[in-house]
């Protein structure tokens, strides 16, 4: 039988990612579950790993609900005293405390910078020639959400393979992205783009590991009057460009929002796109 969450009285979400295995949160979950047993407390309490929390500077992390406590830089000996503490006076341990609800702000000792893609730049680019450019990212969190806005704006985008075919979005019929790290993107026609997007393991042979998109370039060509996003793989192969026409206002707008998280376009290009 499963465990039964309706007589649970403490549920302890265990980040199980991997800079809270680094940084010892196995052994933490050992002893946590070892005295949760040996105190008869097995019934009423959950316990469950996690992928990352996303909070891995104060790795090793977990979450206790109910309530919702989000604790940082656990040991076996903090996450017993936190357990207690929780189990016996229906209290946090401050200490060792990111967050819990009613704080305005979290508290971290490690807290990193907001990772953002730098200003666009001027740039003679070898193949684009005179352009604006800059890198967003090309994590599948990124590039599975933009295929999705490209298929769902209806404005006038299209996609050119590195072989020089163009496939409009207007033209897409289906993205399916349940395969481990392959996105497909079926055109009318049963035309189907593959595009290797998510993270592919060491095993997979050499030739799929090389197609990842692992470089997802915007770029304004002021002469042309045309924008675009620029994909390449490992070996810095072009994969595909998303030409942006300077009608598609939304498609631009989000990926300036969105992908790019506001970035500053410099003054002397501001007036331009
Ligand atoms: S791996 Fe644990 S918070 Fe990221």
């Amino acid at each position: 039988m499963g465990k039964n969450i309706a007589k649970t009285k403490l549920d302890i979400l265990f980040c199980d990612g991997g800079s809270c295995r680094k940084a010892g949160s196995e052994l933490m979950v050992r002893e946590a579950r070892a005295y949760l047993r040996n105190n008869g407390l097995w019934d009423t309490t959950h316990t469950i790993k996690t992928r990352c929390n996303g909070r891995c500077e104060d790795a090793p992390t977990c979450i206790i609900q109910k309530g919702n406590f989000w604790y940082k830089k656990l040991t076996p000996n903090a996450i017993i005293s936190v357990l207690e503490s929780h189990l016996n006076n229906n209290q946090p341990i401050e200490e060792h405390l990111i967050y819990q609800d009613g704080w305005e702000a979290l508290i971290s000792n490690d807290e990193r910078p907001e990772v953002k893609p730098k200003p666009f730049q001027y740039k003679i680019d070898d193949k684009l020639g005179d352009c604006i450019i800059t890198k967003g990212f090309s994590s599948d969190q990124y590039l599975y959400p933009l295929f999705l806005f490209l298929k769902s704006v209806n404005e006038d985008v299209f996609l050119e393979l590195e072989n020089g075919k163009s496939y409009p979005f207007s033209q897409l019929e289906r993205i399916d992205y349940s395969s481990a790290y392959t996105l497909k993107l079926h055109f009318k026609e049963n035309k189907t783009i593959s595009l290797v997007i998510g993270g592919v393991s060491k095993e997979e042979p050499l030739e799929v590991i090389q197609k990842k998109i692992t470089s997802t370039e915007y770029f304004i060509l002021e002469e042309k009057n045309a924008r675009g996003v620029r994909f390449k793989d490992k070996l810095t192969r072009l994969v595909a460009i998303v030409h942006i026409p300077k009608t598609a206002y939304k498609t631009w707008e989000y990926c300036l929002k969105i992908q790019l998280k506001d970035t500053v376009i410099n003054e002397k290009t501001h007036s331009n796109v």
